[in-house]
């Protein structure tokens, strides 16, 4: 006998216990996406390496470390993807959209995968929804695009969360920052992790996301983008604080929000769960005004945002938060004696095909008595009783779960629509 087989490691299976949950919270996202006019895109699950490469950054921890990269049987490099907005921006490319000059506004829902230390709320693979607009370069949009984000959080009934807000500048006024950073880490050099000395030459802002505590307490006095920021990034900056003041959105800013993707300019910023110290950013976003044109489109600026389910269904979790509900029976049927079991399978299958939800235990042989403690168990609202007696009278028991109330149906006459056999 081979051993069993387990699942892989960072992964989870989602149960029926939680999968309703799933449903509904990505009902939500789909509704609330459709009302700021964002509609569905979905990408395949892997795309060529090269994009992520090119599109997420050499020098940053998802392609130095994280990637689940694979050989085909034709020798091409792939890779799963690990996030989606690369993706969204090659297929932009490729399907032409720039082309009618308006605003393309996407969402996707789906897996993503990194191979990252799997932890509470940080999975290898995880499953992301996300928006991103494209073609604009008004800090009007990075605040509705945040708007969005809030407003989402909000109608979920979502109260412990806080918006961390940042600009980190464009490629004009970003390398005077890097200089200064680079600067004021040369005297903390002995004391930094090792990746944070490889940071100094390559992405010097990613020493501000460093997770070790010693290169954390180092960057609290570290220079602030926002003091290098120039006159139009500054503004733009200004701006959208500006609207998220109108749109009511409160934010913090935060100039040790870097993102850690290298595609993003000016805006940055995140959602934090305040009721969790670790993995506790719920979502995260920022502009991207050059990856288009640097994945072979366009000129065109962007700004979008994405966040994991995993954390949001935590976040919900923790805050008691309605997520939809366990989906029950409507008819639960109780039967005994073959006879009776034919005549239900029949019903049965009329009641389903007029759009009403049964559960039918075929093979169940136990007394009446057993079979309702089932039915009341699956929160079913009635249950159809035919025994014996009821099998040779061409009769059915009708209960109502809720009030105890029983009625004898007649089944010599079986209306064109079943259903109005309940009431
Ligand atoms: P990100 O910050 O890398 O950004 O990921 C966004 C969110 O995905 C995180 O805030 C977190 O909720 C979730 N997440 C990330 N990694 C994991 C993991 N290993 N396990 C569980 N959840 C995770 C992006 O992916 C960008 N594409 C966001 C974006 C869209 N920027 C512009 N447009």
């Amino acid at each position: 006998m081979e051993g069993k087989i387990n699942i892989p490691r960072g992964t989870y299976d989602i149960l029926p216990q939680q999968s309703y949950k799933w449903h509904w919270l990505k009902d939500q996202f789909h509704l609330l996406a459709n009302k700021y006019g964002f509609q569905e895109i979905v990408t395949p699950i892997f795309e060529a390496y090269q994009l992520f490469e090119r599109g997420v950054g050499k020098d940053t921890d998802i392609i130095e470390k994280e990637m689940y990269r694979f050989v085909d049987r034709k020798g091409r490099s792939l890779a799963l993807r690990p996030e989606g907005t690369a993706s969204v921006v090659r297929s932009y490319i490729e399907n032409h959209m720039h082309k009618d000059g308006n605003l393309t506004k996407l969402y996707y829902l789906g897996p993503m995968f990194r191979y990252d230390r799997p932890q509470k709320g940080r999975y290898r693979q995880f499953y992301q929804y996300g928006i991103e607009l494209l073609g604009s370069k008004s800090p009007y949009y990075d605040a509705e695009v945040i708007s969005f984000a809030d407003h989402f959080l909000r109608n979920l009934g979502l109260k412990k969360y806080r918006l961390e807000l940042n600009s980190i500048g464009c490629a004009d006024c970003s390398p005077n920052y890097d200089k200064a950073l680079i600067e004021y880490y040369q005297g903390y050099k002995p004391q930094l992790c090792n990746d944070c000395l490889k940071r100094i030459d390559s992405n010097p802002k990613r020493l501000l996301d460093c997770k070790v505590e010693n290169c954390k307490t180092i960057s609290h006095k570290a220079p602030s983008m926002i003091d290098y920021l120039d006159d139009d990034c500054r503004q733009d900056f200004e701006s959208v604080c500006k609207f998220l003041d109108q749109m009511n959105v409160s934010y913090t800013v935060n100039p040790r929000i870097v993102r850690g993707l290298d595609y993003y300019n000016k805006t940055a910023f995140e959602f934090i769960n305040t009721g969790l110290k670790t993995q506790n950013a719920l979502l995260g976003g920022g502009r991207y005004d050059t990856l288009v044109s640097m994945l072979g489109g366009p000129d065109t600026p962007a700004i979008g945002l994405a966040g994991g389910f995993e954390r949001l269904i935590d976040a919900m979790e923790a805050e008691n938060l309605f997520m939809g509900s366990y989906p029950k029976p409507t008819l639960y049927f109780i039967t005994v004696g073959e006879e009776a079991k034919n005549s239900c399978a029949k019903i049965c299958s009329l009641f389903r095909k007029n759009d009403i939800n049964v559960e039918f235990d075929f093979e169940r042989n136990s007394s009446i008595k057993a079979q309702l403690k089932s039915a009341v168990k699956a929160n079913a609202d009635y249950a159809l009783i035919m025994g014996e007696d009821e099998a040779h009278q061409n009769t059915i028991n009708l209960k109502n779960l809720n009030t105890s109330e029983q009625r004898v149906i007649s089944l010599t006459e079986i209306p064109e629509n079943i259903t109005e056999l309940l009431f």
